[in-house]
């Protein structure tokens, strides 16, 4: 029994204990209790007998069949059961590898391809293969052959043994697949007697009707530094490795969505998202990428160099590589490469592949207020007006379950919400909103409609012997709507109208939380792996997908309630590739202690490396009380996460920002309105994420690829490419080490102070702020005046902090729309770019559409100019045109 289970049933006997909580690593699975895991850790480098036969362009593609050598001797050919490879390649230096089993060989079942990660335009990217050419290298048994990729990047695909990868120009490996002969496939097979595919743990049986289906190969990263990605995990942003000479052996970074209550701050144990996604960096080549799309349970290990010695197999020993390790339980190989060669041009292909994180309304990226619970409508009311008393900016009230009447999403508690719309509204006239949680458990409750509605719809996810499954969440016995059915996800989005949502009004937003899925009686917190959807996928093959579909189809319900005009805000806690498509995600569970603190920057920053800007932690951490020192240092990091939200656990001491005292407050406030005054570049920020992929909040070495001091830093980093912000992390802390990249100045944000670039400086650190400068050369868009929340700040004018660079020149760019709706995908919004040089500061327009100024008029002016760094002090000013020429 979980503690959380132990807790609910005593809450049920109504005994007031208190339960103390923390991290039970015997209630999940390690490697060795993984038999799929287990088996593809124990396998020796040069096992995979595999050879590609009749290589060949079909269809704009290249093919082939793998057959083992064991396969090919066979006389009966009924025997051979070959896997089939399709490589296609793409614009902008993607390449694709699929490999499956032969459908025309009828195997027991289909094997599980992820559908609705891919965005609908990828396809017509691909680039139509016009022929191929074979040779053989020195040394090889077979051939190998070659496609060209793009701008000197040629595929190659090698016969015997077979292997895949990617080369450049000076005919250098860049990312390689089954260089070490690791590759395995478990094809599917008909049950023979006296197999036993049944598996156990902790009183939990998975029947496993179709027996070992797991895949595994290896991935090597040729002249990298580091390899990163891979969330979600609290652990260092550089991957730290997991085996070979000299690594004290650890678990594999597991993914595997999962409710891990109290989870520590550094292991590679996997939390509530998974994105298959890692990135390479070095100094020599630069960046590349590899994205395996599978839903099912992975598990990665990163390798120190090590495999050759055993197996003699020879790499190229000119390039220093990372070696990588991946295994999963099911799907398929559908696996995209990456060339780079830059951090952002990564990024752009990954995004290019599974969307690019979606454009927020602005409330949604200033400051939310959060706790587990606001308990009646006099609680909100009352942290509602003390933010207005303290002066303080707020944009979003949320509300936990215990809103809820019994854990029924969509109702209220009458008795302490009477009047939900009522309370909203005046929230709403204040220009702030609120928001809802909605989980995907829903009460098995007859009396509850929603129930009954999916029970009789057949809505629900079956267990193994098909029965509507029924597990014990927050409410009890709840079932678990199969939203990999799209009819079902349609459904779901309805349930947001306003007429639907019984007590909602269009400023409420909502909270997906729980959607891993969490299963408290389930097998390590979640659903068993036999469990059935739509189409007879397995739980097991989907996993990591179902909160994303989950959040998915409420975004798709809150755009349907605003009849397509407003852009949702759906905060989300399970993860997968392409969330970033559909909201905000938070990383759950955190805890108030200072190595908490310090795990949200690399945990933010591989989440944006990854393609979801859109992330935050718990300001404060979640489980324990917080002393005022560490809120106050959350604060001012927090300001800097791209979400930015307090949050507390109901067993916590209540900790609004006013509660400690006048000097605290004082603290909190200046932390809150640094965020506010950033609004304008962070908004500017969101809109690049938007159309690029590159992340809002970035390691330092997205901007410096080439200074190694900055590989491994994850103490400090970037807000877009102006701004360096490094997190104080101990308690009392009176000096910080901070290293500042590149060659032009620093400029301290709040006193303007310059400090040489390419060192590390160490400084004194106040209680008022963490050190946070901006960089020379750049130009950052702020609003000075402090309001109660985003909304009164629409038409505020502008300060432009313009930091001049050795050569007394400086660039920056603003985005403005209308921070809600889609009129900006028309071209109404303004997106400028300032350039300031011979000391004289011009804007032109940066956006696509030329009219784009006149389709989006502003009242806002630029009202004040900051000049750092300027050679002498300017002795007049000469404004020549206030509104500048298209
Ligand atoms: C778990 C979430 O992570 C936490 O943020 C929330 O407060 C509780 N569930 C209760 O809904």
């Amino acid at each position: 029994m979980t503690n959380r289970n132990l807790c609910f049933l005593l809450i049920l006997l109504g005994l007031h204990l208190t339960c103390v909580f923390s991290w039970k690593k015997d209630e999940f699975r390690n490697c060795n209790q993984t038999p799929f895991c287990k088996r593809a850790r124990a396998r020796k480098p040069g096992s995979c007998s595999l050879v590609a036969h009749g290589v060949s362009i079909s269809d704009g593609e290249l093919t082939a069949k793998l057959i083992s050598k064991i396969q090919e001797n066979q006389e009966d050919e009924s025997q051979i059961k070959p896997l089939i490879l399709t490589l296609s390649v793409y614009q902008d230096g993607i390449m694709r590898l699929k490999i499956d089993e032969d459908p025309s060989l009828d195997p027991p079942k289909k094997r599980f391809e992820v559908p609705d990660v891919i965005v609908p335009e990828f396809p017509s990217k691909k680039i139509w293969l016009p022929r191929l050419s074979t040779e053989t290298i020195g040394g090889d048994a077979g051939p190998s052959s070659f496609v060209y990729l793009s701008d000197g990047y040629v595929a190659v695909i090698r016969h015997d043994p077979f292997e895949v990868y990617v080369r450049d120009k000076a005919g250098k490996r860049v990312v390689s697949l089954n260089s070490h002969g690791l590759f395995d496939f478990e094809q599917l097979r008909q049950k023979k007697e006296g197999d036993d595919w049944e598996e156990r743990f902790k009183g939990h049986t998975d029947t496993r009707p179709y027996g070992p289906q797991s895949i595994s190969f290896d991935v090597t990263f040729y002249e990298a530094d580091f390899v990163y990605g891979i969330p979600e995990h609290a652990t260092s942003l550089a991957l730290k490795p997991t085996r070979g000479p000299g690594v004290e052996e650890s678990e594999p970074y597991r993914l595997f969505n999962l409710d891990v209550f109290e989870y520590i701050h550094d292991s590679p144990f996997g939390i509530y998202g998974s994105i298959p996604f890692m990135i390479s960096h070095g100094n020599s080549r630069g960046t590349s990428g590899f994205f395996w799309l599978n839903a099912a349970e992975m598990q990665i290990d990163v390798l120190d160099y090590g495999w050759d010695a055993e197996s003699g197999i020879s790499l190229p020993s000119s390039q220093s590589r990372i070696d990588t390790f991946w295994m999963s339980e099911a799907g398929i190989v559908d696996a995209f490469f990456f060339v780079g060669p830059e951090p952002k041009d990564v990024i752009r292909q990954y995004t290019s592949v599974t969307g690019t994180p979606a454009m927020p309304q602005l409330f949604s990226i200033a400051y939310h207020q959060c706790r587990w619970n606001y308990r009646d409508e006099e609680d909100v009311e009352n942290v509602d007006s003390k933010f207005d008393e303290h002066d303080i900016p707020y944009d979003v009230l949320w509300l936990d379950i215990e809103h809820t009447d019994g854990k029924k999403y969509f109702t209220w508690d009458r008795v302490l919400f009477p009047h939900p719309e009522e309370m909203q509204r005046k929230i709403a006239a204040k220009g702030r909103r609120m928001v809802t949680i909605v989980d995907p458990h829903i009460k098995r409750d007859e009396s509850f409609p929603l129930h009954r509605e999916a029970t009789q719809k057949g809505y629900y996810v079956k267990d193994a012997t098909g029965n509507d499954y029924d597990g014990w969440c927050w409410p009890g016995s709840s079932s678990y709507l199969d939203m990999l059915n799209p009819e079902i996800r349609s459904w779901w989005a309805e349930k947001f109208s306003l007429q639907n949502y019984v007590g909602s009004t269009p400023s409420l937003y909502i909270w997906n939380d729980m959607n891993e899925p969490s299963v408290f009686n389930g097998p390590e917190v979640t659903m068993p792996r036999d469990s059935l959807h739509y189409g007879g996928v397995e739980h097991r093959e989907l996993h990591n997908t179902y909160g994303y579909y989950f959040h998915m189809a409420t975004a798709d319900g809150l755009v349907k309630r605003g009849n397509g005009k407003d852009r949702p805000f759906v905060l989300s806690r399970a993860v997968f590739a392409g969330t970033q498509r559909y909201g905000a995600v938070w990383t759950g569970d955190n805890s108030a202690d200072w190595d908490h603190l310090r795990a949200s920057i690399p945990m933010v920053l591989t989440l944006g490396l990854t393609g979801i800007s859109f992330s935050g932690a718990d300001v404060g951490g979640f489980f324990g009380n917080t002393e005022p020192d560490l809120l106050v240092r959350w604060y001012q990091v927090g300001a800097y996460y791209p979400f930015f939200r307090g949050h507390a656990h109901h067993d916590t001491k209540r900790r609004e920002p006013w509660l400690f005292g006048e000097r605290n407050t004082e603290l909190i406030r200046d932390a809150i309105h640094v965020r506010y005054s950033l609004l304008p570049y962070f908004y500017t920020l969101f809109r690049e994420a938007n159309t690029s992929g590159v992340p809002v909040m970035r390691p330092l070495w997205m901007e410096f690829p080439f200074e190694e001091a900055t590989f491994s830093n994850d103490e400090a980093f970037m807000v877009g490419n102006s701004l360096l912000v490094q997190g104080i992390y101990t308690e009392q802390a009176k000096h910080a080490s901070i290293y500042l990249p590149g060659k032009e100045s620093w400029y301290d944000l709040i006193t303007g102070a310059a400090y040489k670039g390419g060192m590390t400086h160490k400084m004194e650190v106040s209680e008022e702020s963490i050190p946070a400068f901006q960089r020379a050369g750049t130009i950052v868009p702020r609003k000075d005046r402090f309001r109660r929340s985003s909304t009164q700040m629409a038409n505020d004018p502008y300060t432009l902090v313009i930091a001049l660079n050795s050569s007394q020149a400086a660039e920056g760019e603003i985005y403005i729309d209308d921070g809600k709706s889609y009129e900006f995908q028309k071209g109404a919004y303004i997106h400028r770019q300032f350039v300031f040089s011979n000391g004289k500061l011009t804007s032109s327009n940066l956006a696509s559409v030329p009219s784009s100024d006149t389709q989006y008029p502003l009242d806002a002016v630029v009202e004040r100019i900051i000049l750092l760094g300027h050679a002498s002090d300017p002795k007049s000013a000469l404004i020549e045109s206030i509104k500048p020429e298209c």
